[in-house]
Formats: structure tokens, C-alpha cells, sequence
């Protein structure tokens, strides 16, 4: 589907009490509003209209909108966090996505899913179980998608290291490409797909945004950029080195559709 609309949020002042792993050190709030307002002219610049939520002090990881809900071109679907600190983050998507999708499916518990789980890949996705997301969580929007002829795959990366989420490490450039790093490239549930490796060293620049026909990509990883061009995609380069430090990346900065 062509992408027209994103929900963002922008970090509150209380974003490095934000959940994190990354030992980068804490963010520095002006250089991420920076980056996020960068980030929200690069999307229209492309021509998105943006749904922009408020800042909110209430939940330091808020900014990643991406996480509380997941749209489809079959609709929307309220996620269930599976960070404590997280949950009620859902209420402001709700509202957000209440004009394009009054009547949105939900997650229930015992499910928990975090929307940096669910990887669209055109009619297909693919569904990481994570600390953050169970094999419940998972089923139950796999059960969704099949009823809107959907096709899903489900990719375990509990033992996988360095991958808090599934696009932390995959994301789809179009078609039946894909861009995966580390082990995830390797996965059987990638098989007869596309996979572009990430290089060496490069790990974060898994995590990209097709936006029609263009790919957001992480600033400085010029071997990955470089991959890119050369499969000639129009690349927009952004910084994001502030989410990096909390353990997020360019795609977990909007809900797209
Ligand atoms: N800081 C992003 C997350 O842990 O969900």
C-alpha cells in the first residue's frame, strides 16, 4: 500500500528514564528533539501528513510510537506491550487512529506484543517473539492477518543477541527483498525471499523505513548506504544516534499506513 500518513511523538524531558541495554551512555533530550524533528520533515518531504501526538513525561519510552500499535492495509490492531512501563502508552494510539480506524483489533492477555515485532513485507509478515513479545501475543495477530488474507511467519529471537525487537535486525525494502543482520539472515523463515546481508560491523542499519519509494536509513553506516545505492535505492540518511542509546531505531519512531 502506499504510505500517506505517520503517527510521531517527540521524547519527553524524561526520556533517559526510558527502558535501555545499549551502554551508549544517556541521550541527550535537545539532540533527539533535533533528530526527531529532522526525522518528521523527512517524512513529508515524502509527502506524508503527520498525526502528532504530544509529548508524554508519563512514559519515557513513548517516542516509539511503533510499538504500541500496528496498521495494515486490513486495518489496525492495538498492541500489548510487553514492558510493564509500556502499557499504557496504547491509550494515546487508540485516540490517535480513532478517525482512520474506529473499531481497531486488540491484543489480549495473556498476549503481549510490541509492534517493533511485526515485520509487513507486503501481504506477508513476519513476527519476532521477543522478551517483549510472546508466542501468544504472536498467534493472535497471526489468526488476524490470516482473516485478512494476510500470510505470517513467526521468527524466535529470544537467543538471539543484540535484538531487542525482530526489525531491531530485519526490515523489508520492497518486493521480495529483505535486509537482515547477524544470524536473523540466516533464518528458514526467510527462505525463498531476498536477503540482503547487512555488512560487517553495520548491525544497527538493519533497522530501515520504506516509504514508498524511498528507504530512511541510519546515518553513518557507509558500507550499508553503500549497498543500498548500489541496488539503487534513493536513500535519505538521518540521525538517530540519541534513540540508538535507548535501544531504538528509525522505524520504532513512527506508525506508517
Ligand atoms: N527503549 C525502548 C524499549 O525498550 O522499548
Amino acid at each position: 500500500m502506499r504510505i500517506t500518513r505517520a503517527v510521531v511523538r517527540p521524547p519527553a524531558d524524561t526520556f533517559a528514564a526510558g527502558i535501555t541495554s545499549s551502554r551508549l551512555g544517556p541521550p541527550n533530550l535537545a539532540t533527539a528533539l533535533a533528530q526527531h524533528d529532522a526525522y518528521c520533515r523527512a517524512l513529508e518531504r515524502l509527502g506524508l501528513s503527520l498525526l502528532r501526538l504530544p509529548p508524554d513525561p508519563d512514559f519515557p519510552d513513548s517516542t516509539f510510537v511503533e510499538d504500541a500499535a500496528v496498521v495494515t492495509a486490513g486495518g489496525a490492531i492495538l498492541a500489548r506491550p510487553g514492558a510493564a512501563s509500556r502499557a499504557g502508552e496504547v491509550a494515546a494510539l487508540r485516540e490517535v487512529l480513532r478517525e482512520w480506524f474506529p473499531e481497531p483489533a486488540e491484543i489480549a492477555a495473556p498476549g503481549t506484543l510490541d509492534g517493533g515485532d511485526v515485520c509487513e513485507a507486503g501481504r506477508h509478515f513476519f513476527l519476532g517473539i521477543s522478551d517483549r513479545t510472546n508466542p501468544e501475543g504472536a498467534a493472535q495477530l497471526a489468526e488476524w492477518l490470516a482473516r485478512h488474507r494476510f500470510g505470517s511467519s513467526v521468527i524466535d529471537i529470544r537467543t538471539m543477541p543484540g535484538l531487542l525487537h525482530l526489525k531491531t535486525g530485519l526490515s523489508w525494502l520492497g518486493d521480495r527483498r529483505l535486509l537482515a543482520a547477524g544470524e536473523l539472515a540466516e533464518h528458514d523463515a526467510l527462505r525463498g525471499w531476498e536477503v540482503v546481508r547487512v555488512p560487517e560491523g553495520e548491525g544497527y542499519a538493519a533497522n530501515c523505513v520504506r516509504v514508498n519509494d524511498t528507504l530512511l536509513v541510519a546515518r553513518d553506516f557507509p558500507a550499508t548506504s553503500a549497498l543500498l545505492g548500489e541496488l539503487g535505492y534513493d536513500l535519505v540518511p538521518l540521525d538517530v544516534s540519541e534513540y540508538r542509546k535507548m535501544d531504538g531505531g528509525l522505524s520504532c519512531l513512527s506508525v506508517r499506513w
